[in-house]
């Protein structure tokens, strides 16, 4: 089947077909999830807590990152291929630049993923006018846990969602071909997706988004103690890994994942 591009996924997003992501770290993965039809790999700075056991996304480098994308890259035919820009590989124009350019030649990455608000729009004007295409990443950024001091929801008070309203515009006006959404109120994050021409891909932000994306650990049951709430253990009552991903491929493209249960907001 035809390889999946940003165009192929904004012309879904017209059609009203939901978006299938699931993150993804080798070649193993990457081969299983694309023949199940998931949309979209994202290469998630997340291994660095799934796969290397840190308690952040912190000390993931672009070198450990371009190093998965490429595993994930030999792996896949048809789905997307996005890579996170890890902590701090977008403090200037400059490293962004140059760490988009390994992800994408040394990993192959389709598209590159960086978190951040008004701040990175600069970078996302720079990179999009070069040809990177860019994810934008709003809500909860786990880059920056340590200034925030945590991991929770995001956009639950006024100002907190204006901010968030008025950034999703500004980066689809700087050129971003997506966005990720983490951790937002479910109304607010539907209400991003119907504004924005761009697919809004969803994590912990309810069904109204035009994709959902998880965390491949978390939803194969292999989150160490209690998974987040807004994920769910697709592998419960199922037999096999494939028929896991399966049922949660066809639960994001009829819209029952995630349900009221896992929308906490
Ligand atoms: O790193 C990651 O897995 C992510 C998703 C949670 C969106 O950025
Ligand atoms: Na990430």
């Amino acid at each position: 089947s035809t390889p999946i591009s940003v165009t192929a996924l904004a012309a879904m997003k017209s059609r009203g077909e939901r978006i299938v992501a699931l993150t993804c770290y080798d070649a193993c993965f990457a081969r299983l999830l694309d023949a199940a039809g998931v949309d979209l790999l994202l290469v998630g700075d997340s291994l660095g807590m799934v796969l290397q056991g840190h308690a952040t996304t912190v000390p993931v480098t672009v070198e450990q990152m371009a190093y998965h994308t490429a595993c994930v890259s030999r792996g896949r035919e048809r789905a997307l291929v996005v890579a996170d820009l890890p902590f701090l590989s977008c403090a200037t124009p400059e490293r962004a630049l140059d760490n988009a350019a390994r992800l994408m030649q040394e990993g192959g990455a389709h598209v590159v993923k960086l978190e951040g608000g008004a701040p990175m729009l600069e970078i996302v004007r720079r990179l999009t006018e070069q040809g990177v295409p860019v994810c934008a990443h709003l809500g909860l950024l786990p880059q920056s846990v340590h200034r925030i001091g945590g991991y929770r929801f995001q956009g639950r008070d006024h100002a907190s969602s204006e901010a968030i309203r008025h950034d999703a515009l500004a980066m689809q006006d700087a050129g971003a071909s997506l966005l990720v959404l983490e951790c937002v109120p479910a109304a607010l994050a539907a209400e991003i997706g119907v504004t924005l021409t761009i697919p809004v891909i969803g994590i912990g932000a309810g069904a109204g988004c035009d994709g959902q994306v998880l965390v491949l650990h978390d939803m194969l049951g292999l989150h160490p103690g209690r998974p987040p709430s807004f994920s769910r253990d697709f592998m419960h009552g199922r037999g096999s890994i494939a028929e896991s991903i399966a049922a949660y491929v066809e639960s994001v493209r009829d819209g029952s994942f995630p349900a009221a249960v896992e929308t906490p907001y």
